[in-house]
């Protein structure tokens, strides 16, 4: 059987970066036409350090979507200094849903993050006391290690001991890319969950060298080899609870790719659902799309599951070669291909299915 249409509960995006200034305006758009909510990533320069500052980005968000519903969810950018203090004002603000932890050096704009997890204790204590999550980057960073190796060794030098000692702390294992990172998100208790993104369920590491460099694949995590992609569309073909839709959506402009000391980071948030949607289709398990992309998140993060439905339906279009970013030209995710799903334009209700033989 075919399906020819699916409406499911609007989904949201568990892990979004959306810059600020003219790049927010052009990128926040695409979220909103698709995405209920999203977990907004701080890692602005300067980084996103404070309840004050992240009213003052919210406020920006919230112009650059104004005509929509969207929510943003913000977080805070951890640092060495992140004080108990600030995370007890983060929690009365209501609209802080998480503390991001970057490992110094780790990724774009991480410069600021932490050198040491033991400087955070404090910090860590307290969002345990107060059901704040913890939303991780799960790469060691040291330059002697190789770099397909670093989230296996984040997980037993950092992640594995953090649970130890904190083990009623919420924490979101962002972006898994390794076989070992599903393993432990399924062997550990169900304060830890972890969000896939679509490039690494629909790549490995290959892609960043089919026919030459391939700059609009790298991303960090970089991909990894096959056997992690499988063990990525496993999850998602088994449908455990415990992992959500998280895009990473990361726009950086064109000429900050194609350059030779390229960005890291994919931009995928002009056709997330539809890319995830195909992603399902062709691993046989449209069943798990509404839980992975509108009940697991809410359900970690304690939030009610959104009341409006989206419908998307069988029917081809081409993804544009670039898109505008302010006044620079962005390269997104697939650009040129065909998809061959898209969101019905017409405002769903319900949750009909349609099949054809
Ligand atoms: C992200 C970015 O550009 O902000 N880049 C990326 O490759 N994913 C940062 C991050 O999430 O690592
Ligand atoms: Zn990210």
């Amino acid at each position: 059987m075919t399906k020819k249409q699916l409406t499911i509960t609007q989904p949201d995006d568990w892990h979004l970066h959306l810059r600020d200034g003219e790049a927010l305006n052009s990128v926040a758009p695409f979220s909103a036409r698709q995405f209920a909510r999203a977990i907004i990533m701080p890692n602005l320069d300067p980084p996103v350090t404070t309840v004050v500052q992240a009213v003052e980005y919210l406020d920006e968000i919230l112009a650059a979507v104004d005509g929509t519903d969207f929510e943003p969810l913000m977080t805070l950018y951890l640092t060495d200094n992140t004080s108990p203090d600030e995370i007890i004002a983060a929690r009365k603000s209501c609209f802080i849903k998480g503390l991001k932890l970057y490992p110094a050096g780790a990724t774009t704009n991480s410069d600021a993050g932490v050198t040491d997890i033991s400087n955070c204790y404090g910090a860590l204590e307290e969002m345990q006391r107060s059901g704040l999550p913890l939303l991780v980057h799960g790469e060691v960073t040291t330059s002697d290690i190789d770099i397909f190796d670093r989230e296996k060794l984040f997980i037993d030098r950092t992640l594995q001991p953090l649970t130890e000692r904190f083990p009623g702390l919420k924490i979101v294992f962002e972006h898994i890319t390794t076989k070992e990172a599903a393993d432990f998100v399924l062997q550990s208790n169900n304060n830890i969950a972890a969000t896939i993104t679509p490039q690494h369920l629909l790549f490995n590491r290959n892609a960043l060298f089919r026919g030459g460099l391939q700059p609009h694949h790298y991303c960090l995590p970089v991909l990894k080899r096959d056997l992690h992609q499988q063990a990525l569309l496993a999850i998602i073909r088994s449908g455990s609870h415990k992992f959500f839709l998280g895009t990473d959506s990361a726009p950086h402009a064109r000429l900050k790719k194609e350059s030779p000391c390229g960005c890291a980071g994919i931009f995928s948030a002009h056709a997330a659902i539809e890319i995830y949607t195909s992603i399902f289709e062709q691993q046989d398990c449209l069943e798990n799309l509404e839980a992975f992309a509108s009940f697991n998140g809410p359900d970690f993060y304690g939030l009610p599951h959104n009341s409006k439905t989206i419908t998307l339906i069988k029917e081809d279009w081409q993804i544009p070669d670039e898109y505008a970013l302010g006044n620079e030209s962005l390269v997104p995710f697939l650009a040129g291909q065909t998809m061959s799903w898209k969101i019905s334009e017409q405002e769903s209700q319900g949750t009909s299915e349609t099949e054809e033989p």
